[in-house]
């Protein structure tokens, strides 16, 4: 038989995402899954979320297992919906290792050497010769388990820092027998679990590795080719290439807007130069202009999208030129995706409502109506496209710039790409052809031109605290080009997101940075990974942060602080002040005809929560 005999069915690869679904946390295949999965159409392949193998071996509370045969059912029924979809179901299989969840009671960790990982977590049992052997008889067993499922392939994980990247990266294995020491010790239990699946399955076997760990003296892509080479020796089809680590670089692990896009692209060429077998290019491929740059850089065949997924699920079906719209972009941010898993929420999406949520598919509405949306930042624009996506004639009102506040959103460093979701919606505020009106709207306006229906996204100004002396300040603003203030010494008030973002982006400017915070920590609020680069930069720069303290008062240009203790500090010769205390819902005027007020004009909120808004409100129309 031709093991490799369309194993992707096209060039587009689903790569796995953990869902964190599992409501009951029972490792079941449910519901949530079937229509998750059932919805993401057009891929070749479909990659779904590592399955536990071992109740001990949890990476969230909320995953799915392999582990006993009272899971076959449910994962027919996931081989059944991505068959149906015209995509190969590949098993991802993964032992954790010294990752497994620490939280989680029960688990347990071992790895190739009793290192914990710094960033956290227990420290795991070095492995013996009969835990290598239970290990491998463990994967081999959920990967014969999903091919009775129904599994057209399994891939092995042999990256991110887990199990067997623990073996191979010098860092994690400090083993002095067979198994640690040169590469080719370090390659050997990796290679031996590679047997083993191959030997027991009937489907091929792939295998995901990270070609660098990009720390020093971890896995290099130079071992990684010889290792790669191995593997295409030992009858590997497929080889998917990523890179970071769970422990030690989860920025790259999870392809965050913060790290430059395409350093995995670099490695997966350095790859494809000494293999043969398929090697799928993995890593911020979002748009027809990624596919193309890979094509023509690096003449690549086969491209794996993860969150490109979650943010449109047609997205396949639009870069093959099949549908019009635009795609919707993952923006990488990680905040309702990664954000949603690890708060037990499951994975969410920032940009589409419909992930995660129990919104119906858009109908078309009984009676159009002609509406009127005031405002065009996030909740105003989704409002006023799924309305007219839904029949509705609608007319858009923006005083200033279509995409509001979140225009500055991604004027800190590394958040650019928060940008393309403005563009997205300017695009489909065309393509569904909603009236611009760019000014701005009064009562006389809407009452005069008689809408049916006023949608009110007038959004949210900042909350100025009542602070004696506070008169002269400044806010987000100062993240504008031209008013990026530089060798000033400058006092923030509030360590929320906005107040942390705009210390990042001062600190480049050879400002003398103070914030003071009222709660006992800064950027509550802020995304997990950007949170821990932002904190590790506001200490690097040496950022005077005083939190559980209050500023008092202001005179001339000293400010007084008190903390809890009552403690008072005086800070003089300050050059300018930033008041990012919260924000506050602006109502310009209310109306005699219907109207209602969404987003932040509501309460204030974020990105996720304005475009939910938007999108919920107009299908109540
Ligand atoms: C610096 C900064 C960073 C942020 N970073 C993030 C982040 O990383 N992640 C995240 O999720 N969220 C972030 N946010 C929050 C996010 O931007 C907001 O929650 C979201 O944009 C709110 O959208 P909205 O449409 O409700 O309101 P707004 O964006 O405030 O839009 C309201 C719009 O209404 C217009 N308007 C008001 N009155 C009228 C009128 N009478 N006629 C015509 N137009 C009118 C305004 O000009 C404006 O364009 C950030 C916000 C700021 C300020
Ligand atoms: C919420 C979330 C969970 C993920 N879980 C896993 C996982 O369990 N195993 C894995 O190999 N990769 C996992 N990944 C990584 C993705 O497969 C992918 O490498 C990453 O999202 C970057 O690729 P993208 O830019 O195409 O999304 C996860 C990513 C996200 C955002
Ligand atoms: S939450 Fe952000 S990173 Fe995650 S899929 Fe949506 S847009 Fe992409």
């Amino acid at each position: 038989m031709n093991r490799k005999a369309h194993l992707f069915k096209n060039e587009f690869i689903m790569a796995p995402l953990k869902l964190g679904y599992c409501h009951d946390k029972d490792g079941k295949v449910n519901a949530r899954h079937l229509e998750f999965y059932q919805k993401r159409k057009g891929p070749g392949a479909i990659i779904p979320e590592p399955f536990y193998m071992d109740a001990g071996l949890r990476e969230n509370p909320f995953q799915l297992g392999i582990d006993s045969d009272d899971k076959l059912e449910g994962l027919q029924m996931l081989a059944d919906v991505i068959h149906a979809n015209g995509a190969s179901f590949i098993a991802h299989i993964n032992h954790p290792g010294r990752m497994a969840n620490p939280s989680i009671p029960g688990n347990y960790f071992w790895s190739a050497s009793a290192n914990p990982c710094p960033a956290g977590g227990p420290i795991p049992v070095e492995m013996d010769a009969k835990m290598m052997a239970d290990a491998t008889h463990l994967m081999k067993d959920a990967a014969l388990r999903a091919q009775q499922a129904g599994a057209d392939g399994i891939e092995l994980q042999v990256g991110y820092g887990y199990l067997l990247a623990q073996f191979l990266s010098p860092i994690t294995n400090q083993r002095s027998d067979l198994y640690g020491g040169n590469l080719e010790n370090r390659m050997r239990f990796p290679l031996e679990v590679v047997i083993a699946l191959i030997e027991s399955l009937d489907i091929p076997v792939m295998v995901r590795l990270s070609a660098s760990d990009l720390v020093p003296f971890g896995i290099n892509p130079d071992d990684s080719k010889l290792f790669a080479l191995k593997l295409q020796e030992l009858g590997v089809v497929a080889l998917h290439i990523t890179a970071g680590s769970a422990c030690t670089s989860p920025a790259w692990y999870y392809q965050h807007m913060l790290v430059p896009k395409g350093k995995n692209w670099e490695f997966a060429a350095g790859i494809q130069e000494v293999v043969s077998i398929p090697v799928i290019y993995h890593g911020r491929i979002h748009d027809k202009k990624d596919i193309d740059f890979l094509r023509k850089t690096y003449q690549a065949r086969y491209f794996s999208l993860g969150r490109a997924f979650v943010a449109d699920e047609e997205v396949v079906g639009k870069l093959f030129g099949l549908q019009d719209e635009p795609i919707r972009p993952c923006l990488a941010c990680s905040e309702a995706c990664l954000g949603g898993v690890k708060a037990g929420k499951g994975l969410g999406c920032v940009v589409n409502p419909l992930v995660n949520t129990r919104f119906p598919d858009l109908q078309p509405a009984d009676l159009p109506l002609h509406v009127a949306v005031v405002g065009g930042g996030l909740a105003g624009m989704q409002a006023a496209i799924t309305a007219a996506k839904r029949g509705h004639k609608v007319e858009l009102f923006e005083k200033n710039e279509l995409g509001g506040q979140f225009r500055l959103a991604w004027l800190p460093p590394g958040k650019e790409s928060l940008d393309e979701i403005v563009d997205y919606f300017k695009r489909e505020l065309d393509y569904h052809s909603v009236i611009i009106r760019k000014m701005e709207a009064t009562p006389w306006i809407l009452e005069d031109e008689q809408f049916d229906k006023v949608l009110m996204a007038t959004g949210s100004v900042p909350a100025i605290p009542p602070i004696p002396g506070l008169c002269d300040y400044h806010w987000a603003e100062v993240l504008e080009k031209d008013n990026l203030p530089t060798g000033k010494k400058i006092l923030i008030i509030g360590g929320g997101l906005i107040g942390t973002e705009i210390a990042v982006s001062l600190i480049g400017h050879h400002n003398q940075l103070i914030m003071v915070e009222m709660m006992e920590d800064i950027a509550r609020d802020m995304e997990m990974i950007e949170r821990k680069v932002s904190l590790q930069k506001l200490v690097q720069h040496k950022v005077q942060i005083y939190t559980n303290s209050r500023v008092t008062s202001v005179a001339n240009c000293s400010v007084s602080i008190e903390n809890s203790k009552g403690e008072l500090i005086e800070i003089a010769d300050i050059d300018q002040i930033i008041v990012a205390t919260g924000m506050k819902s602006y109502h310009p005027f209310e109306l005699t005809i219907p109207f209602t007020w969404i987003g932040d004009a509501l309460k204030p909120g974020k990105a996720e929560d304005a475009i939910k808004a938007g999108y919920e409100v107009a299908l109540s129309l």
